[in-house]
């Protein structure tokens, strides 16, 4: 007998867990999502703090190290990242080969691809090494997206400023100037929000990689593209494209009746591990309305309010993260197919801590599936067949 998704099977009963829904794979020291009592936790750490209290780099090396850096070590930290932000003429030129249409995520994934394909000894393996590589995959991975967000609209790319801090460099290359400091906190607290969340399917896809004991270069190309589809991190550039379509409060209440009636699946909201709301969802809202109030643009957030309280009416489902940083990223007046990308400078911090972690302890991830094709049959010879 076979049962789907239930929490118990009797005895020589087989249990589908279609999606892995429930399904505890592995343990993690990295991160707790705690959807009972609505929190998140890196380390031990309440996210909402973290993003209060700390720089993203700080939360980099929390996420790599476990603990958080004293003063002196974050300074240590700060310029050894800075001193990576370059690329090779090589890897530069892949970027400038890339088709201007092309999706910047599909652009990192060639990118970080190549960057493996550098890597003097790529079969070295061991955690010193690769925490080594990760530190440059976060510091190039913002110069890479810079230099096709550049490039893409005929410009020239924009060398990085080694006295800027992370995000205010990703700024500075992309526009060409720095914001204020509010909107750069802004940004720096969706990096951090967005940074690490267990075993969700981007992070989960690079440990199914490395455990085959396949290289980091690999677990987090693979990562990219896992990230990109719009039931995962693509929600935040969907979300904006959803509020550009209502366009207008007065359209909001309509539009999502509408949408729900057509049984569409409304991009920003739901979640598979949060039922009761998402963690990271009052923080992110915050800054958001914050945007919007800077730029005299509120109206996005007034749509959001009407399309949040018209869906928890109709089906009690709840916005997640994508649902705030997708206007905020606009509203700071990025084009709207580079935030899944930001998603992707933010997540690296968590993906390869979790490569690490996997390394450190692994075991082939493999699972089992139940068949359902045709029975056992013989092949019958190619001129036999009609
Ligand atoms: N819009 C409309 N209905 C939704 C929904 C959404 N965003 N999210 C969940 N639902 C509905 C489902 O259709 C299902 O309804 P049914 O029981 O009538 O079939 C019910 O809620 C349960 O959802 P389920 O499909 O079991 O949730 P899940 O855990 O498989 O899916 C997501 C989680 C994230 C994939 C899903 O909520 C979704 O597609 N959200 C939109 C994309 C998004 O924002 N992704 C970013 C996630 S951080």
């Amino acid at each position: 007998m076979v049962t789907e998704m239930t929490a118990e099977s009797a005895p020589g009963e087989l249990t589908i867990h279609r999606g892995l829904d429930g399904v505890v794979v592995d343990s993690t020291r990295i991160s707790k999502v705690m959807p009972e009592i609505n929190s998140l936790v890196y380390f031990g750490y309440p996210v909402q703090e973290l993003a209060e209290h700390c720089c993203f780099e700080e939360v980099a090396w929390l996420l790599w190290h476990g603990e958080l850096p004293g003063a002196q070590q974050l300074v240590a930290f700060q310029a050894e990242g800075r001193s990576r932000r370059h690329l090779s003429p090589a890897l530069l030129e892949v970027i400038r080969r890339a088709p201007r249409t092309a999706h910047p995520m599909d652009v990192l994934r060639t990118a970080v691809s190549f960057l493996g394909m550098e890597d003097p000894d790529p079969d070295t393996q061991n955690a010193a090494v690769n925490l080594d590589r990760s530190i440059s995959l976060m510091a190039k991975i913002p110069i890479m997206l810079a230099a096709f967000y550049r490039l893409r609209q005929g410009k020239e790319i924009i060398p990085p400023r080694s006295d800027l801090g992370f995000a205010q460099n990703f700024f500075h290359l992309c526009l060409g100037q720095v914001p204020s400091p509010e909107v750069v906190r802004a940004f720096e607290v969706s990096l951090i929000l967005y940074a690490e969340h267990g075993f969700n399917a981007s992070t989960f896809t690079s440990r199914v990689v490395v455990s085959t004991l396949s290289d980091i270069y690999s677990g987090v190309t693979a990562a990219i593209g896992s990230l990109k589809g719009p039931l995962h991190g693509g929600a935040n550039e969907e979300v904006m494209r959803m509020l550009l379509e209502v366009g207008r409060p007065e359209h909001a209440r309509d539009w999502m009746l509408e949408a729900l009636r057509q049984k569409r699946k409304i991009m920003g909201f739901g979640h598979r591990v949060y039922k009761h709301g998402d963690s990271r969802c009052p923080t992110m809202e915050k800054h958001t309305r914050r945007m919007g109030e800077l730029t005299g643009q509120m109206k996005w957030m007034e749509i959001a309010d009407i399309l949040k309280a018209t869906m928890l009416q109709e089906k009690n489902i709840h916005p997640n993260l994508d649902f705030y940083s997708g206007p905020a990223y606009y509203l700071m007046g990025i084009d709207i197919d580079v935030f899944t990308p930001i998603f992707v400078m933010a997540r690296i911090t968590g993906w390869t801590a979790h490569i690490i972690e996997q390394m450190a302890a692994n075991r082939l991830i493999r699972p089992l599936s139940h068949y359902t094709g045709p029975g056992e049959r013989r092949v019958q010879p190619l001129a036999q067949r009609t």
